[in-house]
């Protein structure tokens, strides 16, 4: 608990985002409790930073997660903490990007990694790096191969946030935009880019499929539990909206849930639901002495019907990217902290 408290008020894309119709607590049906007391910090070794997205192994074990020198670290718990799971080709043939020089690298020379997921039969680790493609890691870890690094001929660009079908090992990736870079977000969202596409990898075909393209900033995505549908996170909407990705309403889709904040990474809660991880839009203090710091709503669950059942809010991370559970207790990704968290899912 010995946390650097970051502050919430500085994101940019916070300022960038129309103003969020805020439901006041009165009106909210659901309950919002602070990730704040019992939050245990797993610290990054230096100079890393940013665990965007978190994912678990076949066995549970982790949580593996894409930091910002463009490699995948493994948590390995609290004794001997983070340790690298898996790099890029860039890491061996470009010096700046060689680890053991410990500098802060161009994430668009060294690769960055956003999200990833396993596909716990082959134990294969799917990779989503933003500049450098589709990657998959194997179960033993070290290089990543390039997959795919385009598709329907057009270049990934901004590849962002990914999931698996663990029933076929086909793996949904989302590209935020075929028009500007992560390094330019700001602008995805300040000039309403549309130009993003939602992907599928077949493994058997070993092929991409462009499932929709011209879709306004697609980030994170998660596998429906029957396989029928995946549920994306469109980040300058606040809305999840549902894809049918099989069977007969395949190529449709619908708004899913409407969200008090931006969506960042979606990930299935293991009840038919979903932890969605917001980037808050700017709320101050409503108080009329002013100087009330509010607690921003940094995720919520959904539940399998769209609505909004639960919400967490807090100081801890400048911006909460993924929440995930597992084996009871909450996991939390951040593109900009220099460590992940974890909480118990309840408290006391
Ligand atoms: C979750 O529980 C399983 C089974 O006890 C264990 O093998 C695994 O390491 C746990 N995962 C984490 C991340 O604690």
């Amino acid at each position: 608990m010995a946390a650097a408290r970051y502050s919430p008020c500085c994101s940019f894309l916070a300022l960038l985002l129309p103003p969020l119709v805020v439901l006041s607590a009165a009106a909210a049906s659901y309950e919002t409790k602070s990730i704040d007391p019992g939050l245990v910090v797993m610290t990054l070794p230096q100079p890393v930073s940013g665990p965007e997205s978190l994912a678990f192994d076949g066995r549970g074990d982790g949580p593996y997660s894409g930091v910002s020198d463009g490699r995948i670290l493994r948590w390995h718990g609290g004794r001997q903490g983070w340790a690298e799971f898996a790099y890029n080709h860039k890491h061996k043939s470009v010096a700046l990007c060689a680890p053991e020089k410990k500098l802060v690298v161009p994430e668009d020379v060294c690769g960055r990694p956003l999200g990833l997921q396993f596909h716990w039969k082959s134990g294969d680790l799917y990779v989503a790096d933003a500049y450098l493609g589709l990657l998959r890691v194997p179960a033993r870890g070290g290089l990543a191969e390039v997959v795919a690094a385009e598709a329907g001929g057009v270049p990934f660009n901004f590849l962002n946030g990914l999931d698996v079908d663990q029933r076929t090992g086909d793996v949904y990736f989302t590209d935020s935009s075929t028009t500007y870079r992560r390094s330019d977000y700001m602008l995805v969202v300040a000039l309403g880019d549309e130009t993003g596409r939602l992907l599928r990898y077949d493994r058997r075909a070993r092929r991409v499929a462009v499932l929709h393209s011209d879709l306004p900033y697609p980030n994170g995505v998660a596998v429906g539990a029957d396989g029928t549908h995946v549920v994306v996170a469109h980040s300058g909407l606040s809305e999840l909206r549902r894809y049918w990705v099989r069977g007969p309403r395949a190529g449709r889709s619908e708004t899913f849930a409407e969200l008090p904040g931006y969506p960042d990474n979606v990930r299935a809660d293991g009840r038919g639901g979903y932890w969605v991880a917001l980037a808050p839009g700017l709320s101050l203090g409503s108080g009329e002495s002013g100087a009330v710091a509010v607690a921003p709503v940094v995720a919520v669950r959904v539940s399998g019907d769209g609505k909004v059942v639960e919400a967490l809010d807090g100081f801890s991370f400048v911006s909460v990217s993924e929440v995930a559970e597992r084996n009871g207790t909450l996991w939390v990704g951040s593109v900009d902290t220099p460590y992940a968290g974890k909480l118990k899912r309840h408290a006391g």
